[in-house]
């Protein structure tokens, strides 16, 4: 019987895709570590997320794969870990060292679920084992701070060189809030230099610490606040939030259009609110139409990450704190809230792949 070495396994590993990022795992360097021990085979592969959508395909193609180069072999242990890669940008590292990737949940409307969306797609990922900051830069309503039950102020460290604000945590990810710097029932009026010099102080001056993915709450609108503010922040991308009916849809087109223009990149879009199931009769009802959040996503070629149906249970989660994600794990809602942060997940991948393939380019 031949022997069977490291080379054959890796060969074998070759031959199998990761699917998003069109490209085999070995060239990804994906795979980490070959062990065999007579006839049995351990590999571990390190995927780009924990929140890979396809996780199982991946680690079934892997033991088809080695099965067929190596029908000798014994038992085939794959293990599956993650390391979320960085999106490399300059100014990103200058102002967040720690932080992988960031990313904009924005809608054209108010209303809309943005902050909803936000917060349970950061419950999600953490989750999932990622480590996730939320960075609530809603000038207009900083509300994540009661969508994630979190009272009090952030502590001050004193630094020996500056002070740093310590994130207040919950269900997993850490939450910076404009609302922490005002008073709650004090009417503020922003202008774009002060709500950027916020974002920014709350961007270096708060000790993150790593973070695979910092996503940010943004004002909704696309006037100046708004495009000073994406300007401020180095974006890996942007997640559009919106509802079916058109009223919504075309404000989100202009939010989407005002991310084009500086740069950022859409990595999907939301349609929140898509549908209502009634509860005691199952009867499905499209109380703000059928479709436009996939259709408009079609329409501007950026990818559609799915659809949450109106639930009172999500309503009831924002405003006591417990967010569905979290609270009622196996509802359907929470199934399409956690499908949609894979999602999104494996889009930061893809375009962090397509990225570093730039960079070869240029050099
Ligand atoms: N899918 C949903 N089902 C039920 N209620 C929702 C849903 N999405 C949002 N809401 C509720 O609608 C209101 C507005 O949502 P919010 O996230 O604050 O919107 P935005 O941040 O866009 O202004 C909140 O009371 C929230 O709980
Ligand atoms: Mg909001």
């Amino acid at each position: 019987m031949p022997e069977i070495t490291k080379e054959i396994i890796i060969n074998a590993l070759r031959k199998v895709d990761d699917p998003d990022l069109h490209k085999d795992l070995v060239s990804l360097n994906m795979v980490k570590e070959v062990e065999i021990n007579g006839t049995k085979i351990t590999a571990t592969i390190e995927l780009t997320t924990p929140a890979c959508p396809l996780k199982d395909k991946i680690k079934n193609d892997c033991i088809t794969a080695i099965k067929n180069e190596v029908p000798e072999a014994g038992e085939i242990v794959i293990e599956m870990t993650a390391k979320v890669r960085t999106h490399a940008n300059q100014q990103k590292a200058q102002i967040l060292p720690g932080v992988k990737n960031t990313i904009a949940v924005a809608s054209g409307k108010g209303g809309v679920g943005k902050s909803t969306v936000a917060v349970n797609l950061a419950v999600a990922l953490a989750k999932e084992g990622a480590k996730v900051g939320l960075l609530d830069a809603d000038i207009y309503g900083p509300s994540i701070p009661l969508m994630l039950g979190i009272k009090g102020k952030p502590q001050i460290i004193q630094d020996p060189v500056t002070q740093k604000m310590v994130p207040l945590e919950r269900f997993g990810v850490k939450l910076m809030s404009i609302g922490f710097l005002v008073d709650d029932d004090a009417p503020v009026i922003w202008r774009g230099p002060m709500a950027s010099g916020a974002a920014k102080q709350f961007m270096s001056d708060v000790n993150w610490g790593e973070l695979d993915y910092l996503i940010f709450d943004l004002p909704p609108g696309t006037g100046d606040i708004q495009l000073t503010l994406v300007q401020t922040i180095p974006l890996t991308g942007a997640v559009i939030v919106t509802t079916p009916q058109p009223v919504s849809i075309i404000d989100a087109k202009k939010g989407l259009q005002m991310f084009n223009r500086v740069n950022v990149p859409i990595m999907g879009v939301v349609e929140n609110m898509s549908y209502f199931i009634a509860p005691d009769t199952g009867k499905r009802y499209d109380i703000f139409g059928h479709g436009g959040g996939k259709d408009f996503a079609e329409e501007m070629n950026v990818p559609f990450l799915g659809g949450i149906p109106i639930d009172p249970r999500i309503r009831e989660g924002g405003d006591l704190g417990n967010p569905i994600v979290y609270n009622i794990p196996d509802s359907d809602e929470a199934a399409k809230i956690v499908e949609i942060s894979k999602k999104l997940a494996a889009q930061i991948s893809i375009r962090n792949e397509e990225s570093s393939q730039d960079v070869e380019i240029v050099l």
